[in-house]
């Protein structure tokens, strides 16, 4: 975004082979987005800055006779730049990494369905934290919560915990004296609908983190009473 502002350079990019316009700086799974080229993709939101965690918007960047995959959600447009998107390394790739969601997020429909769609209906690693998680084996562990709460909101209230194959997303929030606006913010950018809440009166019901309830007040960036 930075970048865009700074630059309204019109420039021209090549996807699969086809011309498409582009602003310079622009990131180049939003130009595919914009023109309906299909890039999977699960941790990118225009309003956060690029973080390339999921590793699902790999793209081919090719250069002469050279080539390398890159994160299309990181890579920035500039004139003449060529991409592939579904080349057989990059499918290849893509089955990859939606085989290692299949074991991360096994309850996760979202992930389920994004996987038959490549052809991947099982997966040959396993999840050691099953009963662990805090998100009910949604969660791929993108980070759109936790930087959307800190990042945007503010509140500061969710966050990675524990290390490696233990890592989880979790929230030390609890009752009315918790931080947690309840906006719902981490809902809507939740890629795998992993985070579920319900309303009670003026309360709100954070029910994937142990039902906390959570006072509705006002939400200091768009003002809304949530
Ligand atoms: Fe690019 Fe996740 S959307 S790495």
């Amino acid at each position: 975004e930075e970048l865009l502002k700074k630059s309204s350079e019109d420039v021209t990019v090549i996807i699969n082979g086809r011309e498409y316009p582009a602003k310079k700086g622009e990131v180049m799974l939003g130009v595919a987005i914009r023109e309906g080229i299909e890039i999977p993709h699960l941790c990118y939101e225009a309003s956060l800055s690029p973080y390339g965690a999921c590793r699902l918007c790999m793209v081919e960047k090719r250069c002469r006779d050279r080539s390398e995959m890159v994160t299309s959600c990181t890579l920035r447009a500039e004139d003449g730049l060529e991409v592939v998107t579904d080349s057989p390394e990059i499918l290849r790739h893509r089955r990859m990494i939606l085989e290692l969601y299949l074991a991360e997020a096994p309850k996760s429909e979202v992930i389920k369905s994004l996987a038959a769609r490549y052809g991947v209906t099982k997966t040959r690693f396993f999840k050691k934290t099953d009963k662990d998680d805090p998100l009910g084996n949604k969660c791929i562990l993108c980070g759109l919560c936790v930087r959307v709460c800190n990042e945007i909101i503010g509140a500061g209230v969710i966050s990675f915990v524990n290390r490696g194959p233990y890592t989880v997303v979790s929230t030390p929030f609890s009752g009315e004296n918790s931080d947690c606006l309840g906006c719902k913010a981490c809902v809507s950018v939740c890629p795998t609908h992993a985070i579920v809440t319900g309303d009670s009166g003026d309360e709100r019901i954070m029910k994937s983190w142990g039902e906390t309830k959570v006072k509705m007040r006002e939400c200091p960036v768009c003002g809304n009473y949530y």
